[in-house]
C-alpha cells in the first residue's frame, strides 16, 4: 500500500489533489488509490481535478500506522490484526525475547477481551483502539502500578489532545471523562509486562452492551462523529514512546506527577474499597508509588498503601 500517497491525499483536507503532483511518490496513482480503495479508504475521483480524501477505513491500516511513526521504542515493531483473542496474549507470546521491547499488536476484534477483576472487555468490531504494548522495564519503571499510569496518562492526554474534553484517571487505570468510562488498562506480567488499552473509538450510543452503555462514552461521542483509527493508534503510540523515554532518562517522577494531576479524586469524597474493608472521606493526597491519603468524618487523614487499594469511585 502507498502509505506517502495516501498521507499527501490525507493532508489536502478533502480538497482535490491533481494526480500529475502525484507523480513523485507514486509510479501509478490510479493503480495505488485502487488498491487504497480496496482496502476501505473512501475517495472522490474528478477527471480534471484529481482526487480527494473523503473517509478513513473502518480496518486499522498497518502502513498508515508505521508511516512516519518515527518513535525510539514503542511501536518499533507494529503487528495488526483482524480478530485475536486478546492482543495482552499475542504480546505475551513475544515475550521469550527482550529483542522484542516496544513491540505493539493492535487489532479489528478481539474475541476473549479481558478487563481488569476478571471482568470481560467487550467491543463491536472495528470500533476501538484495542492495544497491547510489551515492554522490559527496569528498576522503579517495572513497578505493575506505574506501567498502569504509564497507560492512563498517554490515554488520558490523547482524549484531551483529540477532543479538548476534561479526561481524568480513575484510581488505578480507567480514564473517565465526566465520569463515564472512555477507556482501560490492564497489565500482565510474565517475562516482560504487558501494557493492554481498550479506548472506545467508534462507538455509538446503542453500540455498547446495555451494563456499561449508561456509564461509558467514546471519542465518538464527544465528537460528534468518527475518528480515524489508524491515526488515533499512531497517536497513542507516539504518545506512550515520549513519555517511556522520558521516563527511562528522568526515572518515575514525571510520570507519577502526571498522574496525580489527571486524577479525578483529588479534593473529592469518594468510597474506598481496600483490600480488606471499605472507607469513605476527602481524598487529600494520592502518591503512585505512596498510596492515597483520605479524610474521614472524624477529621483525621489517614493512609492506605496503593497495594491494599482495590478501587476507588468519587462520590
Ligand atoms: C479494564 O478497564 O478493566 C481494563 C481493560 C483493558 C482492555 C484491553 S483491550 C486490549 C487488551 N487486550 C485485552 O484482552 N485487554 C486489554
Amino acid at each position: 500500500m502507498n502509505a506517502p500517497l495516501l498521507r499527501r491525499v490525507r493532508e489536502a483536507g478533502g480538497l482535490h489533489v491533481p494526480l500529475g503532483t502525484l507523480a513523485e511518490l507514486s509510479q501509478d496513482p490510479v493503480r495505488d488509490l485502487d488498491e487504497l480503495e480496496a482496502f476501505g479508504f473512501s475517495f472522490e475521483r474528478h477527471p480534471i481535478l484529481g482526487v480527494a480524501f473523503r473517509a478513513p477505513s473502518a480496518r486499522l491500516c498497518p502502513d498508515q500506522i508505521e508511516d512516519g511513526l518515527a518513535t525510539d521504542c514503542v511501536g518499533r515493531r507494529v503487528a495488526v490484526w483482524n480478530r485475536v483473542a486478546s492482543t495482552n496474549d499475542l504480546a505475551a507470546r513475544a515475550a521469550g525475547s527482550s529483542a522484542n521491547e516496544g513491540l505493539v499488536i493492535l487489532a479489528d476484534e478481539q474475541t476473549a477481551g479481558r478487563g481488569r477483576r476478571g471482568r470481560a472487555w467487550v467491543v463491536p468490531p472495528r470500533s476501538s483502539i484495542l492495544m497491547s504494548l510489551l515492554l522490559f522495564p527496569k528498576g522503579p519503571l517495572a513497578d505493575s502500578a506505574w506501567l498502569t499510569a504509564l497507560g492512563a496518562v498517554a490515554v488520558a492526554e490523547l482524549v484531551r489532545d483529540w477532543t479538548g474534553a476534561d479526561a481524568r484517571i480513575k484510581w488505578p487505570n480507567d480514564v473517565r471523562v465526566g465520569g463515564r468510562k472512555i477507556a482501560g488498562v490492564l497489565v500482565e506480567r510474565g517475562p516482560g509486562a504487558v501494557i493492554g488499552i481498550g479506548l472506545n473509538a467508534n462507538v455509538g450510543p446503542d453500540d455498547l452492551p446495555a451494563e456499561i452503555a449508561g456509564s461509558s462514552t467514546s471519542m465518538q461521542i464527544l465528537l460528534g462523529g468518527i475518528v480515524d483509527r489508524s491515526e488515533l493508534a499512531a497517536d497513542l503510540i507516539r504518545s506512550l514512546d515520549r513519555l517511556y523515554l522520558d521516563a527511562r532518562r528522568l526515572g518515575p517522577l514525571p510520570l507519577a506527577a502526571s498522574w496525580r494531576a489527571l486524577s479525578e479524586h483529588i479534593g473529592k469524597h469518594a468510597r474506598v474499597l481496600l483490600r480488606e474493608g471499605e472507607v469513605i472521606g476527602r481524598v487529600t493526597d494520592l502518591d503512585l508509588l505512596g498510596g492515597l491519603t483520605l479524610v474521614g468524618p472524624d477529621d483525621t487523614p489517614r493512609s492506605y498503601p496503593g497495594s491494599d487499594v482495590v478501587s476507588v469511585s468519587t462520590l
